[in-house]
């Protein structure tokens, strides 16, 4: 997977192909755009205008830096002798061949334990049958919470084996504008976790902050469903409703006892799957918890930031730019 995480963008706009022209229909001239479709069209060349801008504007940027890395390195060479000069070009050559073999190894050890991790790993499932409820902004936070899990979960030693479910319409569109989504090794299924895991419904675990039972250890024989929701707290309850009706168990994560939050307990899904794969290589809870759940979040003595937001907050406790950075 190649690629800058940040430079995903997200659109505007619900549905471009309203713009589109209708076929002919006897010769008869399309119909004019009404107030609204203009006023969408309008923000839509918009939108396309500062994207394209952007873009033109990293690659300068890029191009100055080689420019200017190639000029440094013009400069090294000049001014020494021509048998300086040959040491100087061979052991950059060699640095740079140690450099893509080093990395070469990561890419295929990684790949090794994320395969290891279809037939071993942890299953835990990302239920992404929200879209609906969800504006497009939100659709986008979401894809960037499960682009982070999904790099976080490849550096695990033991790694989960993560399922995406429910991945239909504008969900799978804006996973599949990631670089790279393609080749994630990574269950993906249209169809919802009840109907791809039918045969173990008996072992599905919904883990909703609603709950009443606490999570003591993970299960191996268990499936652990995180809702794949970014609402703002605006859908409370709705995985509790959605895994009582479907005759599901549920469980909470066991914050209580390991810390005090400053706030609500409802996470985000990156931060819920960190905690779980934290805890699958620890089996310690209050270290996975602490290592993952921001400050401002809790109530320790050494807390500085406390009583920040009330709920969850996904502007503040999504990847940040710098971590996204790191994920391709
Ligand atoms: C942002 S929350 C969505 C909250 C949503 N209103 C709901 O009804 O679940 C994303 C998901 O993370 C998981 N989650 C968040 N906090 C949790 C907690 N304290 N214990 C267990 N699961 C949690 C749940 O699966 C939840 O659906």
């Amino acid at each position: 997977m190649a690629g800058d995480a940040t430079q995903i963008d997200q659109n505007p706009i619900v549905n471009p192909s309203e713009f589109q022209p209708s076929p002919p229909q006897d010769e008869q001239p399309p119909p004019p755009l009404s107030k609204n479709a203009q006023k969408k069209l309008l923000k839509l060349q918009k939108y396309e205008a500062k994207k394209a801008e952007k873009k033109a504007s990293i690659k300068e940027q890029k191009k100055r830096e080689a420019e200017r890395k190639r000029k440094e390195w013009e400069e090294t060479l000049t001014g020494v002798s021509e048998e300086e000069r040959l040491t100087l070009i061979e052991s950059r050559r060699k640095l740079r061949k140690e450099r893509m073999e080093k990395r070469s190894e990561e890419r295929e050890s990684k790949i090794q334990r994320l395969t290891g991790a279809k037939t071993n790993g942890q299953k835990i499932v990302i239920d992404l049958e929200f879209s609906h409820l969800m504006t497009s902004s939100e659709i986008h936070s979401l894809v960037q919470q499960i682009m982070y899990c999904y790099a976080v979960n490849g550096r695990c030693a033991s790694p989960g084996h993560l399922w995406l479910t429910g991945c239909r319409g504008e969900m799978e569109n804006q996973l599949q504008r990631l670089p790279g989504f393609d080749k994630w090794i990574i269950e993906k299924e249209c169809r919802s976790y009840v109907e791809a895991l039918e045969d173990q419904k008996e072992n599905l675990v919904y883990l909703t902050a609603d709950a009443e039972m606490e999570l003591d250890e993970l299960d191996p024989k268990k499936i652990y469903i995180v809702g794949g929701l970014v609402d703002r707290n605006r859908w409370k309850g709705l995985t509790m409703k959605k895994a009582q009706e479907q005759g599901i168990q549920t469980a909470k994560l066991p914050i209580d006892n390991h810390l005090k939050m400053s706030s609500s307990q409802v996470l985000t899904v990156n931060q819920v799957i960190e905690i779980l794969l934290k805890f699958l290589e620890t089996r310690d809870w209050k270290a996975s918890f602490f290592q993952v759940i921001p400050q401002r979040k809790r109530c320790d003595a050494d807390s500085t930031e406390n009583q920040v937001d009330g709920e969850e907050c996904r502007e503040k406790d999504e990847p940040s730019e710098k971590k996204k950075s790191c994920i391709l």
